[in-house]
């Protein structure tokens, strides 16, 4: 069984952590030459998209005591900004202590939309479309014959009407496919995926049966798509929070738990706020779906039209006071991610991370990165509610203004420790700073007199 607590993993040098994830989780050599070597090749590159001309990289780092639905995760997250990795292991580590994230998700199941134009009678339409769902729904499987045979498949239809026919249309409106007497409608055909993302066989199942539809309606086929508002194909996930695992050195766990509640109310009021807050959550959430080879700006599209499904932008986790004075937080959002097929597969790098994951099926990986999501959004409102943000970002600013400045190797803590100690992150200072390491690095020598011996 794997466990995703492993103190001091931060000290490790890589090829230490390396080894570390051997003894863990039985990687073998050809799994450490991926971590070692960046993943992907020129080849598979060139094979993935159009016009390649490199790679580009991002740090792959890991997130430890997750702990969901009483399975241990050690979990692959891929990002560029400092701190998202070290703080939601972090808070994962205090929803630990209140018995890891109970999360749950629906059955896998995607719509697929038909939009159908210049529709004579819409009310018409959708009673011989629905009274006729047997036969599409059989016209719908024939499509992805191979999902059929795994599972999966069309499971129902629904229609609904966007412009009916019976509206009456300005007529400085002109909107082909919806004059007078001319209604739209959308039909969604809704597809289980099993452990598939989706988009391809959803795509094809629409294409499929926009003629057939379209026969139906007395109209036309317009679009055939996917849509990223995957509502049907949600997550929820839960924590409980021990004020024992909240309080810090200058903040009682009441303290702090208030101040998180607090923090949730201004995002449930706020859209301003709401949109912060869930970026917060989105740190998480696309770091997984990233290192797992996942469409992050699918998962983005369908967080944020969830987030602002009754016509108000709302965060997608709220925080409360939970039972016996504990911190209780709840998210849920749409999660349209896969474990087979696609990049996910023909991504070296990402077969490695769910490898790491233990090779969970499509609903599993929904819920881990749900959690992440949660636990992202837990450690951003605990630093925001207390001693605010900038002090933890100080620290791991100032590693990437040393590096910029040009420090390598051990210089680089030497460096960024002394911008921290200055309270000044600025690069001048980084490069001052390691100007003078390096200058007094080479004096001792001179200054104590010690001649180097003939070579
Ligand atoms: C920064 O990447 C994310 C935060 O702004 C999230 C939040 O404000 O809740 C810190």
């Amino acid at each position: 069984m794997t466990i995703s607590r492993i103190p001091r993993f931060y000290k490790l040098s890589v090829e230490e952590r390396h080894l570390e994830l051997r003894g863990r989780l039985g990687l073998d050599d050809e799994d450490v030459r991926t971590l070692a070597g960046g993943a992907l090749s020129i080849d598979a590159a060139n094979n993935m998209i159009e016009n390649v001309i490199s790679t580009h990289a991002l740090p792959l780092g890991l997130g430890l005591n997750f702990r969901v639905n009483d399975r241990d995760y050690i979990v692959p997250m891929c990002v560029e900004e400092p701190s998202v990795v070290a703080a939601a292991s972090n808070a994962a580590k205090s929803v630990r202590d209140g018995g890891g994230f109970t999360a749950e998700a629906d059955p896998p199941i995607m719509i697929a939309q038909v939009q159908l134009v210049n529709v004579p009678d819409t009310e018409a339409a959708t009673e011989a479309i629905l009274s006729r769902r047997a036969s599409l729904l059989e016209a719908c499987d024939e499509a992805i014959p191979s999902l059929v045979r795994r599972g999966g498949g069309a499971r129902d239809i629904e229609v609904r009407t966007l412009v009916p026919s019976t509206a009456r249309v300005p007529s400085t409106e002109h909107v082909p496919g919806t004059e007078q007497g001319r209604g739209m409608l959308a039909v969604h055909l809704l597809v289980d995926c099993q452990d598939a993302m989706g988009a391809n066989m959803v795509n094809t199942v629409a294409e499929a049966v926009a003629g057939r539809l379209a026969a139906l309606a007395g109209g036309e086929p317009g679009l055939r798509i996917l849509s990223n508002l995957a509502d049907r194909r949600r997550v929820r996930v839960r924590c409980l929070v021990p004020l024992h695992a909240l309080e810090t050195k200058e903040f009682s766990g009441e303290r702090v738990r208030d101040g998180v509640i607090a923090a949730s109310r201004f995002a449930e009021l706020d859209p301003y706020r709401a949109a912060t807050h869930n970026k917060g959550v989105m740190n998480g959430v696309d770091a997984v779906t990233l290192a797992t080879g996942n469409d992050w700006r699918g998962v983005e599209a369908g967080a944020h039209a969830y987030a602002a499904r009754d016509g108000r932008y709302r965060p997608l986790s709220i925080w409360r006071l939970g039972p016996g004075g504990v911190l209780q937080g709840e998210l849920e959002m749409p999660m349209v991610i896969g474990t087979v097929g696609g990049t996910t597969r023909a991504h070296p790098g990402a077969r490695l991370a769910l490898k790491l994951l233990g090779n969970p099926g499509a609903s599993e990986l929904g819920m881990v990165i749900a959690s992440v999501g949660l636990a992202s959004n837990l450690s951003a409102l605990r630093a925001l509610a207390c001693e605010g943000i900038q002090r933890g970002h100080m620290s791991l600013h100032a590693r990437s203004v040393a590096m910029t400045a040009g420090a390598t190797g051990a210089l680089v803590e030497q460096v960024a420790r002394e911008l921290s100690e200055l309270g000044d992150v600025r690069l001048e200072r980084a490069v001052a700073i390691l100007a003078r390491i390096e200058a007094e690095s080479r004096r001792p020598a001179a200054a104590h007199g010690i001649v180097a011996p003939p070579a």
